[in-house]
C-alpha cells in the first residue's frame, strides 16, 4: 500500500477547510490519500471520503490531563492515522522520543495507526523507545528539519540511504516509510518507487498542487 498525507499543520479555518476538503475529496488514486487536520477542523471531514488523520495525540490514556485529546476522541471523531513526533512537535514542543512511543502505545489501543516522524538526530533513542508490535503496526515518516518548507527535497541518494537504514531499524517490519520535506510537484516523479509514501505539508494546502502530487506519486490505474 501506497500513502500520500496533507499535512494541514496549523492553517486553515473552518470555511477554508470545507473548501479544500470538497477540492480534494475525489483525487482518483491508488494511494491511500490522508489529510491530517487540526483538532477542531476533524469533525469537518465526516462527509467526506478522504482517511482522516489528527496531527497529535495524548500520551495518557482518557482521564484527568487537561488540554489533552486522547486516542479515544480521536477514533471517535473518525480518525485512522495520526502522526507523532513530528519534527516541529519535537523542536517547539520539547516532545521526546519516550512521550512519542507512548502516544503510539495509546493510538493502537484505540486502532488509530501512529505516523512516527523521525529524522536523523533521535533514530536511536525513537527506535529504542518502541517495542517490537509497535513498529509492526506503524508508519514512519523520515523528515530531515531543514528541508520542511522549501522547494528541493534532500538529495535523493540520500533519502535512499536513510530509507535502508530505516528498513534496518524496522526490521522490514513495518506498515511503510515515507518521505517528507519539500515535496511538490516538480519534484514527486523522483521519489516514485523509492519511498511507500510521502509527507505533504507546504504543497498540500493548495488542492490543486496536492492534487498534482498524489497523482504524480501514484496514478489511478
Ligand atoms: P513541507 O513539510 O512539505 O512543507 O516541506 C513537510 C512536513 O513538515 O511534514
Amino acid at each position: 500500500m501506497k500513502y500520500v498525507i496533507a499535512n494541514l499543520k496549523s492553517h486553515k479555518t473552518t470555511s477554508e477547510v470545507n473548501s479544500w476538503l470538497s477540492d480534494c475529496n475525489n483525487i482518483a488514486s491508488d494511494s491511500k490519500v490522508i489529510v491530517a487536520l487540526a483538532f477542531p477542523y476533524l469533525h469537518l471531514a465526516k462527509s467526506f471520503k478522504l482517511e482522516l488523520g489528527a496531527q497529535d495525540a495524548s500520551p495518557f490514556p482518557p482521564g484527568s490531563y487537561t488540554g489533552a485529546v486522547n486516542s479515544t476522541q480521536l477514533s471517535d471523531l473518525g480518525v485512522k492515522y495520526c502522526l507523532i513526533g513530528h519534527s516541529e512537535r519535537r523542536q517547539y514542543f520539547h516532545e521526546t522520543s519516550i512521550e512519542v512511543a507512548d502516544k503510539a502505545e495509546e493510538l493502537l489501543s484505540a486502532d488509530i495507526t501512529p505516523i512516527i516522524c523521525v529524522s536523523e538526530k533521535e533514530l536511536s533513542s525513537q527506535f529504542a523507545a518502541l517495542q517490537e508490535e509497535t513498529i509492526k503496526k506503524s508508519l514512519f515518516a523520515y523528515e530531515v528539519l531543514t528541508d520542511i518548507g522549501g522547494t528541493e527535497t534532500t538529495p535523493i541518494s540520500h533519502i535512499v540511504d536513510m530509507i535502508a537504514l530505516l528498513k534496518k531499524y524496522t526490521n522490514g517490519n513495518s506498515l511503510g516509510i515515507l518521505y517528507g520535506g519539500s515535496v511538490n510537484p516538480a519534484n514527486v516523479n523522483s521519489l516514485v518507487g523509492i519511498v511507500d509514501g510521502l509527507l505533504v505539508a507546504t504543497a498540500s494546502l493548495d488542492p490543486q498542487s496536492f492534487a498534482q502530487v498524489v497523482q504524480g506519486f501514484s496514478p489511478h490505474v
